[in-house]
């Protein structure tokens, strides 16, 4: 088993009807009376859920920041920067999905750093944020694992990047998770946020098999689980033991747990974040594009473990194993309404392969994946298979 360091600071509040103990925590994490509220497109203030979080904090001095888009954008978050240091905003609220907290992630951090964060972000400079502004969390869409976890990834459209961040500063102070909420996604996102609770797991269980025996059940629970609601869920998003399971699987596949004393891969996402930032395709989306060809592409290296996911996870025997997990996971991608070829989106993909693999060799990103075998010629075949 592989030596880790585990530490997971977030304080969930999971269930419905939770909202009258967040006074309680905001009062615990800061002693200033004034925070900042930040929000999305208009989902948070639509649904009611603004109107019942102004109600149980009157007492507060609330400022209000809306717009913080899908993909979280540096322009938007900069100006949030500029009213948290007017303002000397000591406590911040986000109340969204992944892309609200990401975003105030970032914000927490740059609110303090006197230097250019966009160089943090690109690593142009040595800094890294030392201080941040505390926050928490209320989620409304079960998907990237943010709401307990430490990292961030931020957009800047007029450069097509995509970039991430994070660190021990940037757990939320607490996290109110309400399973109801549910009800209120469109199907487009609760398929976005099945996959991408089903991609980190894959990220941290899909490399060899390993001694540890817990850790690759503990993946395999996830994955069966989801497997199993999948179908349900995206048609009966009010029923709440349905959700209440999908935002447990969300959590606990990205909240640190399924990475100790394992190795992992994540190439996935890293080749995936680029097609979003190059042609705008959702997260969840671009990883079910890349992912299986990258497991055809590295196929002798995952092998044994995709033939143990498939006897395990899918129940398939024969000696294929390993190929029919490759193909029972696209056809179970598919069956959520999710397309797996670059070429089903209308987008000019003809460049695409070329731009990632320049993109990373500038980065110095050549050795990827659990074995830092997946080099850039690696990735532009395997984004060019995706196409
Ligand atoms: O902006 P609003 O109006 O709120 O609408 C949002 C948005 O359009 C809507 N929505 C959210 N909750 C809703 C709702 N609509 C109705 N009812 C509700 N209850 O859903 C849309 C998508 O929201 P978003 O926050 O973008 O989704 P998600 O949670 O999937 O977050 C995606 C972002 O997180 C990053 C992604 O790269 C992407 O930028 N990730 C963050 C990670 C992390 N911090 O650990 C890990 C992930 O791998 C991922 O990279
Ligand atoms: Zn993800």
């Amino acid at each position: 088993m592989l030596n880790f360091e585990y530490n997971n600071p977030t304080k969930i509040v999971f269930g419905k009807n939770q909202l009258e103990k967040l006074p309680a925590y905001i009062k615990s994490a800061t002693d200033s009376k004034k925070v900042l509220i930040a929000f999305g497109g208009g989902s948070a203030e639509k649904i009611g859920l603004l109107d019942q979080i102004r109600a149980v904090l009157s007492d507060f001095d609330l400022i209000e920041f809306g717009g913080i888009e899908a993909n979280p954008e540096y322009e938007t978050l900069m100006q949030a920067v500029e009213v948290c240091k007017r303002e000397k905003i000591e406590f911040i609220l986000a109340v969204g999905g992944g892309s609200v907290i990401d975003g105030v992630k970032f914000i927490s951090g740059a609110a303090k750093y006197e230097g250019n964060p966009w160089h943090v972000l690109t690593r142009e400079t040595d800094d890294i944020f030392t201080e941040a502004i505390p926050f928490g969390t209320i989620l409304t869409i079960p998907a990237t694992g943010s709401e307990a976890n430490s990292g961030a990834v931020i957009s800047r459209q007029e450069l097509k990047e995509k970039r991430s961040m994070g660190g021990p500063l940037f757990f939320p102070q607490f996290s109110f998770i309400d399973p109801s909420l549910l009800a209120s996604l469109p199907e487009r996102q609760i398929a976005n946020g099945i996959v991408d609770a089903f991609m980190h797991t894959l990220e941290q269980y899909l490399t060899h098999p390993t001694d540890n025996l817990l850790q690759e059940r503990e993946a395999e629970a996830i994955l069966m689980t989801l497997i199993e609601i999948a179908p349900k869920v995206i048609k009966d998003p009010s029923n709440y033991v349905l959700a209440s399971n999908l935002f447990r699987c969300a959590t606990h596949a990205l909240n640190g747990n399924l990475r100790c004393g394992v190795p992992t891969d994540w190439a996935t996402h890293a080749i995936g974040h680029e097609l979003t930032a190059l042609h705008g395709i959702d997260h969840a989306r671009t990883l079910s594009i890349i992912m299986p060809r990258l497991w055809e592409e590295m196929f002798e290296q995952k092998k044994e473990k995709l033939a143990q996911y498939g006897q395990r996870v899918w129940n398939l025997s024969g000696d294929d194993v390993a190929k029919q997990a490759i193909a029972q996971t696209e056809e179970f991608l598919r069956s959520l309404g999710i397309k797996t070829k670059l070429s089903e989106y209308p987008v000019d993909s003809s460049e695409t392969a070329a731009i990632v693999r320049k993109r990373f060799e500038e980065r110095n990103w050549i050795e990827l994946g659990e074995n830092k075998s997946i080099r850039p010629e690696n990735v532009e075949r395997i984004v060019n298979n995706s196409i």
